[in-house]
């Protein structure tokens, strides 16, 4: 049983060490990594994936539970602890949806009943992340960027259901952002989500922030921005109305402030 992923730092691009000597992240916690492009967050996820040794270009180390990681993680795909969404996701596969998720499925599980179970139970997850609903005859490539990020989303957490799960960057995404953390949070799993949104960030136990390849701080979500989290949410929200009255190709009428007022 997975406990703990420790990061033992390493050095940023410019070989200064990190602001912390080791960062342990504990099962269950909800984590946002924050930083300016090219400082180095995706590089911080990948070391994790990879459970870096000492060998990667950014020296860092991670362990499971304090120690090594077994060898069994690198031998055998099945057996990796890590789900990756990755910030780039372009489906080679043309498969209907419903066969996508039954052939990874079938991977995990032992019976045809098992893979009919977890089928609908992923894609009932995933619609619950998505305004769009999405369907089993669908194909993998017609599906938008938020149905796509709201199905791998639900693949890793409920077929993959692996103790830690990585998320580049999901904002832009289209999906239900505080629905999903509250989805998530009833699952007890390390939840990594790279991100700029503040919404996520603020929904986060804590966060890590990159500048210049390196951890520079870790700063814990504290209670004045908690009460901060549900302003943000409103406004949020707000913005997200505008954006969809956009979309639909309706002008912008009233007062702006209206809207935010019936949030
Ligand atoms: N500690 C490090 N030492 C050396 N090179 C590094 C280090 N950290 C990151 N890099 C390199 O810097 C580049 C940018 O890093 P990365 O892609 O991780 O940034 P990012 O924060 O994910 O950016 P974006 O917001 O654009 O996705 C990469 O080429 C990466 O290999
Ligand atoms: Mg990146």
């Amino acid at each position: 049983m997975i406990e703990t992923i420790t990061i033992v730092s390493g050095h940023g691009k410019d070989g200064t060490p990190e602001a912390v000597d080791q960062l342990e992240l504990r099962m269950g916690d909800v984590v946002s990594i924050v930083g300016p492009t090219g400082s180095g967050k995706t590089t911080l996820i990948n070391d994790i994936e990879l459970f870096a040794d000492g060998t990667t270009p950014t020296g860092r180390r991670v362990l499971i539970n304090g120690a090594a990681p077994p060898d069994e993680y690198r031998e055998n795909p099945a057996n990796h602890p890590i789900a990756l969404i990755t910030q780039h996701t372009t489906f080679l596969s043309d498969l209907p949806v419903g066969e996508f998720l039954a052939t990874h499925a079938r991977i995990r599980s032992k019976t045809e009943r098992d893979v009919e179970a977890l089928l609908e139970e992923t894609l009932e997850f995933a619609n619950q992340l998505t305004g769009e609903p999405i369907q089993t005859e669908m194909r993998m490539t017609e599906l938008s960027g938020g149905q796509t990020r709201a199905l791998l989303i639900a693949d890793a957490t409920i077929i993959c259901d692996t103790p830690i799960v990585l998320l580049d960057e999901v904002e832009n995404a289209g999906i239900h952002r505080t629905r999903a953390l509250e989805l998530l949070r009833r699952r007890r799993k390390i939840f990594i989500f790279v991100t700029h949104d503040p919404r996520i960030a603020l929904l986060s136990d804590y966060r890590i922030v990159m500048r210049g390849g390196k951890i520079a701080d870790v700063l814990y979500t504290d209670a004045a921005e908690r009460a901060y989290a549900h302003e943000v949410s409103k406004l949020d929200d707000a913005l997200c109305i505008l954006r969809d009255k956009i979309r639909h190709g309706e002008r912008l009428t009233g007062h702006l402030l209206e809207v935010f007022a019936c949030n």
